[in-house]
């Protein structure tokens, strides 16, 4: 135990540490030592980003996919999905409402939907930075050609997220059609780094076959690749997936991974996410009380929410944009941590 506290100091001082530290760190179960992770964690949130939140207002646009994930709800071949999409118009009232609440950041997300071609996303992207262009654009719409992510970022888009999902080559085909690689999804991230984005890789906890030893990849495919957002949550199963029998992710896990990702990488922007609070009610406030400091509520109108189910039982599916807002606000003041009207973008020491 001892050897884990000198682990978690050297975390603290040199933001590294090997694979077999990793793996001991992440298999211990020991309170006072993860106390101890987590205590650190949050000093160095805390010296970077202070007690702010930053928010992100989440715009699920499409529902559509081409892909066939094993574990989404989206994927293609889950014929009770309910398929929608949202027009440019409808994506500027999000935004509109979403700006009247103090939202500088919004996150368009949607399945790969070639519906919205590049000249689409560009024009939507354009059209939210002329009429905001206090705001950040973030997108997370799945992996593109090194010229459309170009196209986007000349229209004006700050941000991308694409979660690298597992580092590890053989679980990567246990969760994707054979179609898809581990490869190419790197590929993208780099050519996203590359063209100047703020880059989020991330990966789901507890994610079906996954081991100690995927996870600590995870660690250190992010330590290399040193992204400006990290986004990890618990896998949860959906009813009309392959992975539908398949355990969640717990909280536990999740929480001190976001703590041993704070430590690697000081100055990332590590959301709690949705899953987080949907596998715990209090899960958001771990999350941030473990070293994260983003909170992503949902801005979709609420008559497309439900049917933008990536796994079951998703919260916050029938509330109105205002009532996340203030209620995220009041989760935050309850755990001595205030939310900010700011773009929220990575600060570099
Ligand atoms: N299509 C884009 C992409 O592939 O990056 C963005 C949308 S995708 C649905 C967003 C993220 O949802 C994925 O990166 C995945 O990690 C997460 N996700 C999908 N199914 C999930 C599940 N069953 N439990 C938890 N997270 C899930
Ligand atoms: Fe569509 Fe995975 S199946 S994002």
């Amino acid at each position: 135990m001892s050897n884990l506290m000198e682990v978690i100091n050297q975390l603290y001082s040199t933001h590294s540490a090997t694979r077999e530290e990793l793996k001991e760190l992440i298999l211990c179960n020991d309170k006072k030592v993860l106390d101890y992770l987590k205590k650190l964690a949050v000093k160095v949130r805390e010296s970077v980003y202070g007690k702010d939140i930053y928010l992100r207002g989440l715009i699920e646009f499409t529902n559509y996919c081409k892909n066939d994930c094993y574990y989404c709800g989206i994927r293609k071949s889950n014929k009770n999905a309910i398929r929608y999409r949202l027009t440019k118009e409808e994506i500027l009232d999000c935004c509109k409402e979403g700006y009247e609440l103090g939202f500088r950041t919004f996150v368009l997300q949607g399945g790969e939907d070639s519906y919205y071609s590049c000249e689409k996303i560009c024009d939507i992207v354009r059209s939210i930075k002329s009429s905001y262009p206090d705001c950040a654009v973030t997108l997370s719409i799945g992996e593109k050609e090194r010229s459309e992510y170009q196209a986007y970022f000349d229209a004006g888009a700050d941000r991308y997220l694409l979660r690298h999902e597992t580092a590890d080559e053989t679980h990567y085909k246990k969760l994707h059609p054979p179609k898809m690689s581990l490869a190419h999804r790197k590929q993208c991230l780099y050519h996203l780094k590359e063209i100047g984005y703020q880059v989020g890789c991330g990966f789901m906890v507890g994610s079906p076959y996954q081991t100690v030893d995927h996870l600590v990849s995870d660690l250190l495919f992010i330590k290399e690749l040193e992204p400006e957002m990290v986004g990890i949550g618990p896998f949860i199963s959906h009813k009309d997936t392959p992975f539908a029998n398949c355990e969640n992710g717990t909280e536990e896990l999740t929480v001190k991974l976001l703590s041993i990702i704070r430590l690697l990488l000081p100055n990332c922007l590590l959301p709690a996410t949705t899953a987080l609070g949907t596998i715990d009610p209090f899960g958001r406030e771990h999350g941030i009380e473990a070293g994260g400091n983003v909170l992503m509520p949902n801005l979709s109108p609420t008559a497309v929410r439900k049917k933008y189910m990536l796994y079951d039982n998703k919260i916050c599916t029938g509330d109105e944009s205002a009532q996340c807002r203030q209620c995220t606000e009041l989760r935050m003041e309850k755990i001595g941590y205030q939310v900010v009207t700011d773009r929220g973008d990575f600060k570099r020491s």
